[in-house]
């Protein structure tokens, strides 16, 4: 049996495999962020770990956890977990979607040795900017900083006693050599950090550590369970759902929105805001366009108008064309293809007419408009995407799927076991450390439903898309 975590945003999830990848259990626990001022975002590493602990009781409850061999970890991206000398948080985790270094982003992006060698725009959102803010607004805090974990790090220093990152997640601090698969002192000087302060980086298929011999007796555990590298929540759901050749891609309906699409190599298009980082697999690299606000987009609306989001998606009948109602899902800035820390949301086209469903179908197209802006960034570049699996939870809304196909031009599937997400990945990961496996384990998922592009409605999204294009470029710049 393998375990895999993944840390996401709204929950941790933990899920159980046998060795034929036979999904045996599954079990999570909510995680709220917090807020405390406009493009802030937060968590408390210490809910990560009761979120940890809650996930395990359940899943020890549900299957003997001795026969687990290996676990692997997924988690979201950047964040900035600042730990002392005696491994001591020292402030709450800045969040992948949190935009208050902006100032600081734009001007290491501004130092020309960053895109090169990482191969990225510094978005605010990154790991590097966040330190600079943190080495500006709180010296204090800086001076202490003896480690910077990402949130899956911190969780895998709990579960092993080990500072340890992997290649996919630390493509996304910008302080990584992309091409290289190294540390780059160059970067880690320019924020006044040094390796020292940077976890020993591994492959998100290789060992990481083991299990502390405390946590595996507290759920009956087995001696010597390995810990994989895992990977970047992204990457670990590639490797769920067996996108890690070029031509393989899908796109992430999560808290983020993500067109993520594997490479035959390294290839670096920092200009298009597309995200260029390392595959958790070694080697191996991929490209992905990233929006902030996907079903956070949805959730954020169903809170407004006091109903469910199933509830919203399912009233919704047959794909319509885009209507008059238009909105633009920018609730925190966005990355892929703006870099706009500052620009916000709104919704367009208003009239007597916009009631719930049309409010409603507005804000899925929103968002599907938004994943066309990621595709459109890809094919700049030169990417090809013949196909997409979808996944996370907005994968459950056929309309949403029928949309974005339509919206793409392109095929979308669901896979047949319900969501294999990156807990599903992450726990392939554990299985291929475990067994010295690679690539052959990631295999492509059954699928269950597969969205055509409508044929009748493809002129009218198109229409609908350069129409938000419009918009989207007249409120940029609006405070
Ligand atoms: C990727 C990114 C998000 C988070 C969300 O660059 O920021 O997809 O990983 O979990």
């Amino acid at each position: 049996m393998y375990l895999g975590l993944d840390l996401g945003t709204s929950s941790l999830k933990g899920v159980i495999i046998d060795d034929e990848q036979a999904l045996l259990a599954e079990a999570s626990a909510p995680l709220d962020v917090s807020r405390p001022h406009s493009g802030w975002s937060e968590q408390a590493p210490s809910d990560w770990i009761a979120g940890a602990e809650a996930v395990l009781d359940s899943l020890a409850g549900k299957v003997d956890l001795s026969q687990v061999r290996g676990i692997g970890l997924s988690g979201q991206m950047h964040g900035a977990t600042l730990l002392d000398r005696a491994d001591e948080v020292l402030r709450t985790c800045i969040l992948w979607n949190d935009t208050r270094s902006h100032a600081e982003a734009a001007q290491l992006d501004a130092d020309p040795r960053f895109r090169d060698i990482t191969g990225n725009i510094v978005f605010p959102g990154f790991t590097a900017p966040k330190l600079a803010w943190v080495k500006a607004h709180e010296p204090d805090l800086f001076e202490r900083t003896a480690k910077v974990l990402l949130p899956k790090d911190y969780l895998r220093l709990w579960l092993t006693g080990e500072h340890v990152a992997e290649m996919s997640d630390a493509a996304g601090t910008s302080w990584l050599d992309t091409g290289a698969r190294d540390w780059s002192d160059d970067l880690l000087a320019v924020t006044g950090m040094s390796r020292g302060h940077m976890p020993r980086l591994v492959e998100g298929s290789e060992v990481s550590g083991t299990l502390r011999t405390e946590l595996a007796r507290r759920w009956g555990f087995g001696n010597d369970v390995v810990v994989a590298g895992g990977g970047g929540d992204n990457a670990a759901s590639a490797i769920g759902v067996g996108v890690v050749h070029a031509g393989q891609a899908f796109v992430s309906l999560g808290t983020s929105g993500v067109l993520f699409a594997a490479s035959d190599g390294y290839r670096p298009a920092p200009a298009t805001a597309v995200h260029t980082f390392c595959h958790a697999l070694p080697g191996s690299w991929h490209q992905m366009g990233v929006i902030l606000s996907a079903t956070d987009s949805l959730n954020w609306f169903a809170r407004l108008v006091g109903a469910d989001p199933s509830t919203l998606t399912g009233e919704l009948g047959a794909l319509q064309a885009p209507g008059r109602g238009l909105f633009l899902p920018y609730l925190g800035g966005e990355r892929t293809p703006l870099n706009d820390a500052a620009i916000r949301g709104a919704f367009a086209g208003l009239e007597h007419a916009t009631d719930r469903t049309a409010a409603t179908r507005a804000v899925l197209e929103g968002v599907t408009f938004a994943i066309r802006d990621c595709a459109d960034a890809l094919a700049a570049t030169g990417t090809r995407i013949d196909s997409l699996l979808a996944v996370g939870g907005g994968s459950q809304s056929d309309y949403w799927l029928k949309a974005i196909a339509t919206a793409l031009d392109t095929p979308v599937s669901v896979p047949a076991s319900g969501e294999r997400g990156a807990a599903f990945g992450a726990a392939r990961l554990g299985l291929m450390a475990a067994t010295e496996q690679g690539a052959e384990v990631a295999t492509q998922p059954r699928v269950a439903r597969s969205f055509e592009p409508d044929p009748e409605l493809k002129d009218a999204f198109a229409a609908g898309h350069a129409r938000y294009v419009e918009a989207r470029d007249r409120i940029r710049g609006l405070t």
